[in-house]
Parts: C-alpha cells; structure tokens; sequence
C-alpha cells in the first residue's frame, strides 16, 4: 500500500508579500486555479494509493483541511506540529504514524509547493520506483538539471539497474555555486526532485542508524500525540526539542540504500518570484502580469496587482508584487534576498 505523505509546512518566505505566515504558498493558487496543495494531491489521480497524510504546522489545520475537502479528498490524516522541524522530523512522525497501522506501508514523500506540468510522466516515474521501494531502497527522483543552482540536492548515477533507475552513487544537498557548477560540467548529475518513495519502516531505520537523536525525539512526540477531531496534535514539549533537519542531509546524504529514478515531468520548485517567473506565460517581450498592470516599454518583468492599478515604465527585470499591506520591487536577480525582508519584519514585531 502507497502513503502519500505532503509536506505542507514550511514558511515560503521568499515569496513575500503574496505568501504570508498565516497563508503561506502552499496554499495559495500561485500558478492556477487551484491551491499547490491541491496541484499536489490532485497529481496523484491514476496511481494507486491510499488517501493522503499531511504533515502542516497547527495554526494551518482549517485551511489544509479546508484544501482538501474542497478537491474531495477523503480520509486524509492531517498531523499537526507545534513548530516546524524541517523535514527529517516531519516524515519521521508520517511513517511512525502510518506504520503503526501498515507496517508494510510504502510512503511517497511529496512537497506541498512543486509545479508538475506532465503528470503521466511524474505517475510513469512512481510506478517504477515502487518495485525497488519494495525492496527497501530509498528511491530519489532524478530531475535533469539546467543550471548550476543552488538550492538543490546533486544526485551522482552508479550502476544501472533498469530503465531509467541506478543506484544513487553520491547524494550533495545544496552545494555551493561552484561545486554546482563542476557538477554540471562533469555530466551525470541529477538534480533531487524532493519527492521520495521509501517503506515506512527503512526511513525510520535509517534514521536510527544516521540520527537517533531526532528519532527519539519523534517518538515520544507521537507517544504524547492526541486526537482533535480529524488532526492529530503531535506532543509539543517532546517535538520543540527535536533537533532541526532536511531529510536530504539527516538520512539521503548518508544513507547506502538509494536508488534514483529518472524523472522528467515538466517539475520545478517555485521557491522564488524568478522561478514562478519562468514557469508562467509571458508576453512577446518576457513579462509575465497578473492583475491590473499597465506596462510601457517593460522587458522580463514579473507583476502582480491585487487592489491597485501597477504601471511599469521602462524597466527591466523586475519583479513587482502588490498586495493590499505591502508592495514588494525587487531585481530578479536579488529575490532570494527577499526572505532576509521578512526576517526584518519578524524582528521589528
Ligand atoms: N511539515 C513540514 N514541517 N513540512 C516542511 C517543513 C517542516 O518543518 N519544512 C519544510 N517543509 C515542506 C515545505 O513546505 C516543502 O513542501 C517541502 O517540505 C520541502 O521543503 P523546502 O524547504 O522547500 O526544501 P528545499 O526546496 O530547500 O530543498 C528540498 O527540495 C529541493 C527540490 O525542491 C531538498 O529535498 C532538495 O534536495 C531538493 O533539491
Ligand atoms: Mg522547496
């Protein structure tokens, strides 16, 4: 049986003003009509699984559930954590909690905020990695990448083990722009997708073997867990005192058990306003708008007005974000500075 775990709670600060604590991207409808969340659940329509497990932060409970059952999920467990942990803790609580009822549950680990413009071909790429999962390996998606990013994990190919599968020779999270760059002139690198497909139970192992620390911590946190109607509050004391960590460096860096499977769905992660730009519909002169925005003589821009008229006058290469409290002009080169805004605004309040 395949478990869809969706983490759904991290903060998308990059994406001020439009993302915001109380209503962060995931739950906006950022490149359609309906939420990421629902992009999200609504891609895995054709593949055989069980209804979702959401992992999001408490003070979001009503608008995930909300989410869901307005795309007609049904039976989802949404597990609620008093703070955010990062993700090796946030599966860690998934597979204990799915485990506990099917101990040979399989789980598929998906973010909340990916855009998949190929379904058929994200759905082809789980179906193949079920059978190595199976055998408990740690299967990583392998996305081709187009640049020296750095955001991403880097995925080193070993010996080929079917179609579009190897073994997982060396897993980098987030290496510098240089080691980045060496990567891509080497060749053989994929980029990690973020999205996994593993046995409940081999995460929980491996995270044992790799860090213990945050495994303890997680098990007294669902040991003191309680229900709330359809949530699950995860014990607050036990989870404030979890050591904080990705997945990617907590067990895939670490792990000898992985496997990567192609996958090349059309995916990308809109972490910024310079990636949402790239996956929108531009104009003949690049710029991508929303809202009422006049633009005169604008090239590669990206602007959205929700409450006001936004007019551009011979700009380049900007993004401009207005919402009805903040407005937000920065350079498309500069927005991943944009969450150092929100940090300032944390510490002002
Ligand atoms: N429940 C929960 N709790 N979810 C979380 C938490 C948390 O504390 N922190 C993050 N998430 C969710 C985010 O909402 C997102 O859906 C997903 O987990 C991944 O977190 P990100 O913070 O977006 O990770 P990243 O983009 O820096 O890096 C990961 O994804 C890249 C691809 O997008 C890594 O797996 C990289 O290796 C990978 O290349
Ligand atoms: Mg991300």
């Amino acid at each position: 049986m395949i478990f869809p775990v969706i983490l759904a709670g991290g903060a998308g600060s990059r994406l001020w003003p439009l993302s915001r604590q109380l209503n962060p991207k995931q739950f906006l409808p950022l490149t359609g009509e309906s939420t990421m969340l629902q992009g999200t659940v609504a891609r895995l329509n054709g593949l055989d699984v069980e209804p979702p497990v959401v992992v999001c932060n408490d003070e979001h409970r009503f608008l995930v559930a909300e989410q869901l059952r307005a795309c007609g999920v049904e039976g989802a467990q949404i597990l609620l954590e008093p703070v955010g942990r990062n993700t090796a803790p946030a599966i860690a609580l998934a597979a204990t909690s799915v485990a506990k009822t099917n101990p040979d549950a399989v789980l598929l680990v998906l973010a909340a905020d990916h855009v998949v413009k190929d379904e058929p071909a994200f759905r082809a790429s789980v179906t193949t990695a079920v059978t190595f999962a199976e055998q408990g390996k740690l299967v990583t998606f392998g996305v081709t990448p187009t640049g020296p990013e750095t955001g991403y994990g880097y995925i080193r190919a070993g010996s080929y083990l079917g179609e579009g599968v190897a073994e997982l020779e060396e897993f980098v999270e987030k290496p510098s722009v240089d080691m980045a760059q060496a990567y891509i002139d080497a060749g053989g690198y994929t980029w990690n997708s973020g999205m996994f497909l593993f046995r409940a139970d081999r995460y929980l192992q491996e995270l044992e073997r790799w860090r213990p620390d945050i495994l303890r911590a997680c098990n007294t946190a669902m040991e003191q867990a309680s229900d709330d109607l359809t949530f699950l509050r995860i014990g607050a004391s036990a989870f404030r005192g979890c050591p904080e960590e990705s997945v990617d460096y907590a067990v895939m860096e670490k792990t000898d058990s992985a496997v990567v499977v192609e996958m090349n769905a059309g995916w990308s992660d809109i972490g910024s306003w310079s990636a949402l730009w790239e996956n929108e519909c531009k104009d003949s002169q690049g710029n991508a708008v929303k809202g009422d925005v006049i633009l005169q003589d604008a090239k590669n821009t990206l602007a959205r007005a929700d409450h006001r008229l936004v007019a551009l006058v011979g700009v380049d290469d900007l993004v401009v974000v207005e919402t009805k409290d903040a407005v937000l002009v920065a350079h498309k080169d500069s927005v991943q500075d944009v969450k150092k805004v929100v940090e300032a605004i944390k510490s002002d309040g």
